[in-house]
């Protein structure tokens, strides 16, 4: 009976002081305040409606939307986003097309319209804003690292 106590307290142990470890290094992303205060919400970010398409951070991120969305309708009988990405509109819209993948259902079955699964685009699509980063990034491009001779646009040479 003893030992088994003992073998728990020796087998707890390291992960009380790894908790402790990163419980410090972890960003306080909800500010100084403990979790038990209330505290006002920040005030909301304002939204980048320039039209101008922003880059993408990873391969697969869905990309940011550079245009007001305000009373857009996403409702069981109308989906506003779809009056101009859709394929058949973007002609008319010159929006770019959603893309294939949204065709698709999740075996990868391109289907005859858009997939369930990617009828609510807010889910995924979110506004550009003027927000500042929660935590501070270094991230350098692997084209910048790899390759810079191949950057001239970058002014290395
Ligand atoms: C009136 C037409 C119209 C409607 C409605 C519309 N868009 Fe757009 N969207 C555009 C156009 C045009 C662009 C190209 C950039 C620009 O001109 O703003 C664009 C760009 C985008 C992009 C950027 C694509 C990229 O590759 O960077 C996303 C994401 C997007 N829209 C999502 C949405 C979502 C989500 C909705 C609905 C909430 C929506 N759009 C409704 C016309 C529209
Ligand atoms: C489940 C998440 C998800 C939903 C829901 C979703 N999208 Fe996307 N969307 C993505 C991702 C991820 C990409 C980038 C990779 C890709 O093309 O699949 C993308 C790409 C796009 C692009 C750029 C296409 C291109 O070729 O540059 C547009 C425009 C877009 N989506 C519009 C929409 C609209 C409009 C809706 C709603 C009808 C919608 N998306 C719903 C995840 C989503």
């Amino acid at each position: 009976m003893r030992r088994s106590v003992f073998a728990i307290l020796i087998g707890i142990g390291p992960c009380l002081v790894a908790g402790a470890i990163f419980a410090q290094d972890a960003p306080r992303l909800r500010g100084p305040e403990p979790f038990t205060t209330d505290t006002p919400a920040p005030p909301m970010a304002r939204q980048i409606t320039d039209d101008v398409r922003v880059g993408r951070n990873y391969p697969d991120q869905p990309p940011v939307i550079p245009h007001s969305i305000d009373g857009y309708a996403m409702d069981l009988n109308a989906n506003k986003c779809m009056s101009c990405h859709a394929r058949k509109f973007t002609e008319q819209s010159q929006a770019p097309m959603i893309s294939v993948t949204h065709y698709q259902d999740r075996a990868g079955n391109t289907l005859g319209g858009l997939a369930p699964r990617r009828y609510v685009c807010v889910s995924c699509h979110v506004s550009q804003t003027n927000a500042k980063p929660l935590v501070e990034n270094a991230f350098t491009d692997m084209d910048a690292i790899a390759e810079p001779e191949r950057q001239p646009e970058r002014g290395r040479h």
